[in-house]
């Protein structure tokens, strides 16, 4: 007997406030053009003044109780992944832990930048596995809007605000691939690389929040090495084949990039989700979101073979295979 972390129920929220490529033409020297060519983006969220992201982790997490049919108190697991916390400290996962009058169990935040979902379901599954926890709510949220230099448009034009969110709950399996849950996850970091893509600022530097900054060029030919590799590892793992994966859901930074990965790897283009389109770069938003999206239209349906991966600053990669 093996316990799995099934997911009961799926969420998102995107702030009303909504940016296209011809609204950016006002602030930077850029054209719609460029941005789809590039990057496959056409649009993206931005939260309202005094929207902070615990206020979208809280909407998405009430959708995703909704979606499970599920008590809020049930709920004996929080971890959130932001890289852009409502604090310097207390978690946001705190935050949200209370707005949805939960007083028991954890409630903490991840930081892994873009990657961030995928540690914290990495985390919230082996909670869950070792019997720590019962039912875990995994957030991805993010107001990346508040640390873009709105002046740089080489990064201004590719992020996006919105928060998704994943519930978990521990039952038993029996040990295969056929089993519903988090079947496997993989987690990769290599520190050297901070310079090609960080906030230059903070608490104790400059005590200040400081501006996104990244050597897209290299962030790109990095992504598309790790995380093939990333998933060819998942897959390898779980005895899987690309052509097992009815859904391959990546981190939604560039369509370029998902082309390219899912291209490496033979996964049809039909088998891939993509929002990059709608909601440019969410951060630790970006699977959650588009896991709801597709979730919410019916495509991925209970007993899918999910894949997800992502990669982000650090670097930090990773990936996952979950069966709905
Ligand atoms: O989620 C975390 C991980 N982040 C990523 O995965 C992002 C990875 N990187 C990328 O997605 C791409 O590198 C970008 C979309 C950021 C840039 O695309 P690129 O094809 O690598 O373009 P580039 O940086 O080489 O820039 C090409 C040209 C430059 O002009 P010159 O030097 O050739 O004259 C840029 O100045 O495009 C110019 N440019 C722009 N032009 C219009 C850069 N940004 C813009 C813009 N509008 N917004």
């Amino acid at each position: 007997m093996t316990i799995r972390s099934v997911v009961l129920g799926t969420g998102h929220y995107l702030p009303k406030k909504c940016m296209t490529n011809a609204d950016l033409v006002s602030l930077v020297d850029t054209n719609d053009e460029w941005i789809v060519e590039r990057t496959g983006i056409r649009q993206r969220h931005i939260a309202g003044e005094g929207e902070t992201t615990s206020m979208l982790a809280i909407e998405a997490a009430k959708a995703a109780l909704a979606d499970a049919k599920i008590d809020a108190n049930s709920i004996d697991l929080i971890v959130l992944a932001t890289a852009t916390p409502d604090h310097t400290f207390p978690s946001t996962a705190t935050q949200v832990q209370a707005a949805l009058g939960i007083t028991g169990g954890a409630a903490f935040d991840v930081q892994a930048v873009c990657s961030g979902f995928v540690y914290a379901l990495t985390t919230a599954d082996n909670f869950l596995k070792a019997g720590s926890a019962k039912r875990a709510l995994v957030i991805g949220a993010e107001t990346f809007s508040r640390i873009l230099d709105w002046t740089d448009r080489t990064t201004c034009v590719l992020f996006g605000d919105g928060a998704g969110a994943v519930i978990l709950d521990a039952q038993n399996g029996g040990g295969t691939n056929t089993d519903r849950g988090v079947l496997c996850t993989h987690l990769r970091s290599d520190g050297r690389h901070l310079e090609k893509l960080f906030v230059d600022g903070g608490p104790s530097t400059t005590m200040t929040t400081g501006h996104l900054r990244m050597e897209g060029k290299e962030v790109f030919r990095h992504a598309v090495v790790n995380l093939a590799e990333t998933v060819e590892e998942a897959l390898h793992r779980a005895g899987i084949t690309p052509s097992d994966v009815q859904w391959f859901v990546p981190h939604q930074a560039n369509r370029r990039i998902i082309d390219a990965t899912a291209k490496k790897l033979g996964i049809d283009p039909s088998h891939v989700v993509i929002t990059v389109d709608l909601h440019g770069n969410t951060s630790a938003a970006s699977i959650p979101l588009a896991l709801s999206v597709a979730r919410q239209d019916g495509r991925i349906k209970q007993g899918d073979l999910v894949l997800i991966e992502a990669m982000g600053g650090g670097f930090t990669w990773g990936s996952a295979l979950i069966r709905w």
